[in-house]
């Protein structure tokens, strides 16, 4: 059985959605460890209710942020993992620890990428004037949500709609479409090559699979 690991900072409905696809056979995998930065992450109390162990990193608790990623670099280590899953991690990985774990590093941004890195995504796409919104799954590098995109979903934005509508709206994909990438990925039938992200072989437009 393969195994994964899932770094949250918070509520943790897209981790909910990959305990509960590798609990119905989907995901063939076993979630190792679920890794949080943040001790009030709700998601940490989805674990341990699926019997899944936990790890807090705090912040606090290392001089430096690369100092703070080898720990969780060891750990992941130790645990042997295959894959790392980041479903709302909202710290920034540092360089060596992307680089260490090249190719096995899975990321759900809420925008269409190449748009809106970074945070407040909602607020940028509104400000802009956006009609449309999304989520993209991405594999990780050294630099913020830049990754080589794998799925992305689309979502409508509407002129009376604040950012909770369409953060529902996103959301709804996210726990569809984030499942099924790591399916890929497990199944052995999505890698990553030189920054580039291919599909039974096949390289995926800059938009990821359409
Ligand atoms: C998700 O919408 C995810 O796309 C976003 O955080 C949310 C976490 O929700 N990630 C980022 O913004 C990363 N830059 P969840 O904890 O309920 O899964």
């Amino acid at each position: 059985m393969k195994k994964i690991v899932v770094l949250i900072s918070g509520n943790g409905a897209n981790l909910q959605a990959i305990i509960d696809a590798c609990q119905a056979g989907d995901i063939q995998a076993e979630i190792v460890s679920v890794i949080s930065n943040n001790a009030n992450a709700y998601g940490l109390t989805r674990a341990k209710t699926a019997k899944i162990p936990t790890a807090l990193f705090e912040r606090k608790s290392y001089a430096n942020n690369v100092e703070m990623d080898e720990a969780i670099a060891a750990h992941i280590e130790q645990l042997g993992a295959d894959l790392i899953v980041l479903a709302g991690y909202m710290k920034i990985l540092s360089s060596a620890f992307t680089a260490h774990f090249s190719g096995k590093i899975l990321n759900i941004h809420p925008s269409l990428l190449p748009k809106y890195k970074g945070l407040n995504t909602y607020q940028q796409a509104l400000d802009a004037g956006e009609t449309e919104h999304g989520t993209s799954v991405h594999f990780v590098n050294a630099e913020l949500d830049s990754g080589a995109v794998i799925l992305q979903a689309k979502v409508p934005i509407f002129p009376e709609d604040e950012i909770s509508d369409i953060e529902q709206r996103v959301k709804a994909q996210e726990i569809q479409i984030y499942p099924l990438v790591i399916k890929w990925f497990i199944d052995g039938r999505l890698t990553e090559m030189n920054g580039k992200a291919y599909l039974d072989g096949k390289l995926l437009p800059p938009n990821g699979y359409a």
